[in-house]
């Protein structure tokens, strides 16, 4: 049961709110006025307000949340107390100390939290976005660490050997993370370019860079590697069918270096994020006849989870204590893919 006697601020979750005597009914307008029902945030009542302006990408912009915030209090802004999301990321100081590790998608998201841990846990961290000016704002926010930028494409192969020469003469671990939506179509509305941008980022994106950066781990005998699945790597019923089929190949990349470098001291693993409180960008016209079938299913999702939870998965198979983990695919979904 959520604490209504505290005052609502931008950090308290979004169940908090709803259940808030003021905030529930301040909410339900809000959504009415959008045409949703509150069962609609019901996978993300455990999230901040907050999170609801990073996830609609533009459309609920901050001063929504700002008016929100004046109106549930009388007009007069509370001290922000923290935010709540019910879990507290717990820096390990110096768990990646001496080590580098080559992050892709740092500039955002699930990226921009692993990159930022492993920074804050002692590792050197070599950033990749083709972001430059995100990747550089996040490594303004980590300025006491170890970062190395580099603004590139990973389906470029010039990009991927600049990332390679970036890391050095040694790479402990790399972290898949780069990665785009579809526009949830099915198969026969599937365009060329849908699939070849899709399949080309999310899927011969990691390839590339994986299939450059295991010849240094094999000199060195050791390196751990995680790449990004989804839960649309296990079902058929989480998105449209380009990004079923590149994150379905994300496991089978995955399971193949796994088998075949085992021996030779690589530890090659996948997790696979349920949903997650991004920015990733939606298409700008999602297929209809997708949509409709895909959303009954996507509101049995079970929770939708902070970047920062799946960096605590990634960091976990990145890091030592994963040693004994090879060929997994870890779903960090807050149980959803055991419906
Ligand atoms: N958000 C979710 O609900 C969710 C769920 C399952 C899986 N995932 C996966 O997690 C990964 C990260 O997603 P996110 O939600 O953090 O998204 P995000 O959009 O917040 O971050 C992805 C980053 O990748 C970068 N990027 C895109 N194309 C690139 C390219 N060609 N070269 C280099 N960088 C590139 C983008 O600029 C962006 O900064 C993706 O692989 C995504 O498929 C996300």
């Amino acid at each position: 049961m959520a604490d209504t006697s505290a005052p609502l601020t931008a950090g308290s979750t979004i169940g908090t709110w709803l259940e808030h005597p003021v905030g529930g009914p301040l909410i339900r307008g809000l959504l009415s006025a959008s045409g949703v029902g509150d069962d609609a945030l019901a996978p993300v009542s455990g999230l901040p307000l907050q999170q609801l302006v990073v996830m609609s990408q533009g459309q609920m912009p901050q001063s929504v949340v700002d008016d929100l915030v004046l109106q549930a209090n009388g007009g007069v802004a509370p001290e922000e107390t923290g935010v709540a999301t019910g879990w507290v990321e717990k820096i390990t100081p110096g768990r990646f100390a001496g080590q580098t590790v080559i992050v892709t998608g740092a500039a955002s998201g699930i990226g921009r939290a692993t990159a930022t841990r492993i920074a804050r846990e002692g590792g050197r961290v070599v950033t990749v976005d083709i972001s430059a000016d995100r990747l550089q704002e996040f490594a303004a926010s980590v300025a006491d660490a170890e970062v190395v930028t580099l603004a590139g494409d990973i389906t470029k192969q010039d990009d991927i050997d600049a990332i390679v020469a970036a890391a050095g003469a040694r790479i402990d671990g790399l972290a898949n993370i780069a990665g785009i939506n579809d526009d949830f179509s099915p198969l026969h509305e599937t365009s060329d370019a849908m699939w070849d941008r899709v399949i080309g980022i999310n899927l011969t994106g990691s390839f590339k860079l994986t299939r450059a950066v295991i010849p240094v781990m094999l000199a060195a005998g050791t390196g751990s590697i995680v790449n990004t699945a989804s839960e649309a790597g296990l079902r058929g019923n989480a998105s449209g069918n380009a990004y079923t089929v590149s994150k379905h190949g994300v496991i089978g990349l995955t399971r193949s270096a796994a088998f075949m470098y085992g021996p030779q001291g690589l530890r090659v693993n996948a997790v696979a994020p349920g949903g997650v409180a991004t920015g990733i960008p939606m298409a700008a016209s999602p297929s209809e006849s997708g949509s409709a079938r895909l959303t009954p299913f996507q509101r049995t999702i079970p929770s939708i989870a902070t970047a920062e939870k799946l960096a605590a998965s990634i960091t976990f198979l990145l890091s030592d204590d994963g040693v004994n983990i090879n060929g997994a695919v870890l779903p960090s979904d807050g149980g959803w893919s055991v419906q």
